[in-house]
């Protein structure tokens, strides 16, 4: 790689330590991936505390080094929730470990060095729809996490690759190579929706249908109506769970392309792929993984829901009794309106819970859930995938429907849903 003067000042020390041990990382890391420089990053959206934070690489480097009072992120940083798992709030509902004071303490002391570095703890998968950066066209960024990615590069027109880590926060500094040269974001493949996308669960499985079919692909996409900022997220999950699509254009909504033609960069493209409406329901029968009728458990929230789904739930709910078990799950920030609100109480009164910062995903599958869980509902396909894989082969069942089918099997404990 090239570095600039600045760039192996720091990399031979002169500025310390712990910038050193970070541009090490950086360099092999960039020389691994054929980049040939750095570039400046103008934040950073977000790192794992304890994840992907100075434990797993920088093993030379303590968190809680005195070295290290006093001094600050060089770039706006903000967490992804934490790893290992742990719920932020609501967790007094929930049962053991998770709900012992002494463990939860410990666990929130962990992350202390972190803000004391200035990482936001915005502590969730959907940190950006609630912190104060959204980068804008063309900046530079550094982000882990299956949504954000696609929400950074196409629809803020932002650039990230999947790499946001102690060492990028700390030197403001991240490989240029993929999503961060213009060559790379152009698309190569046409997507083409003629399935007309009518609630949320059309456009998370339109997402996985999409990922399936272009891999690691940059594909415009045409046809998929305005979707609201919910059904951009959850397409965004599962363009990142069925497949790996850090990238798309959408002329007319996303900002680096207005037409097909200006997405392609003048070139034809490879294919045209058409999503018809009997591809959402391959997508939906393959998400299907329960037989009985009868459900324990109905998870709410993945990616981390936001204020507008708490409050759809809370109105499907309020005045009804779960029969099952009923996890809602959000960001710490949306928790503290929704609890300012009063809809912590509701969802409480109706025997649910709410929560924040986790998911039974992150938290580890079948022990993280209520005792007795033997069939699952939930309204993501991404939970729903990465639950069954956890469990494998245990043969934990699941169900996918709408938030609506998942709030009845709360309240009947039975799965009345079914493709409309
Ligand atoms: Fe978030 Fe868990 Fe889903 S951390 S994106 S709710 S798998």
């Amino acid at each position: 790689m090239r570095l600039t003067e600045e760039e192996e000042r720091m990399l031979k020390g002169g500025d310390g330590y712990v910038t050193m041990k970070c541009m090490e990382y950086l360099v092999e890391y960039g020389e691994k991936a054929g980049a040939e420089r750095l570039v400046n990053i103008d934040g950073i959206v977000d790192i794992r505390p304890g994840f992907t934070g100075v434990e797993l690489f920088f093993s030379e480097i303590n968190i809680n080094d005195p070295q290290l009072y006093g001094k600050h992120f060089k770039v706006p940083t903000y967490t992804n929730k934490p790893g290992p798992s742990f719920c932020i709030d609501g967790w007094e509902d929930l049962f053991p470990p998770l709900n012992d004071p002494e463990f939860h303490h410990k666990m929130m002391e962990g992350l202390k060095p972190y803000w004391r570095l200035g990482a936001v703890p915005t502590l969730t998968c959907d940190y950006y729809l609630v912190s104060s950066y959204n980068p804008t066209v063309g900046q530079h960024c550094s982000c882990t996490e299956s949504s954000l990615i696609p929400w950074i590069n196409a629809i803020c027109g932002a650039r990230t690759n999947y790499d946001g880590s102690f060492a990028s926060a700390w030197t403001g500094k991240i490989p240029a190579f993929d999503m961060h040269l213009d060559e790379n974001r152009l698309a190569t493949r046409h997507i083409i929706c003629e399935a007309e996308l009518r609630n949320d669960m059309d456009y998370d499985l339109f997402g996985w249908a999409v990922g399936e079919a272009m891999e690691l692909e940059v594909p415009v996409i045409t046809g998929i109506g305005k979707p609201t900022t919910s059904q951009i997220v959850k397409m965004n999950s599962t363009l990142n769970t069925g497949g790996q699509v850090r990238m798309y254009h959408v002329p007319g909504l996303t900002p680096e392309a207005s037409t097909v033609e200006a997405a392609l960069g003048g070139k034809k493209a490879v294919d045209t792929v058409v999503i018809k409406r009997g591809d959402l329901r391959k997508v939906y029968d393959k998400l299907q993984y329960a037989g009985g009728e009868n459900v324990d458990f109905v998870y709410l929230g993945c990616p981390h829901y936001t204020m507008n789904e708490v409050q759809k739930a809370v109105y499907l709910l309020e005045g009804k009794k779960c029969k099952a078990n009923l996890w809602i799950m959000t960001n710490p920030w949306t928790f503290k309106m929704a609890e300012m609100m009063g809809y912590r109480d509701i969802i409480r009164r109706a025997g649910g819970v709410l929560a924040s910062g986790s998911c039974p995903g992150m938290l580890g599958g079948e022990g993280f859930m209520p005792p007795n869980t033997k069939v699952m509902a939930t309204d993501s396909a991404k939970q729903n995938y990465y639950i069954t894989g956890l469990n494998y082969p245990s043969k934990l069942q699941a169900w996918y429907g709408t938030t609506e089918e998942c709030i009845e099997a709360a309240v009947t404990g039975k799965w009345k849903g079914q493709w409309k």
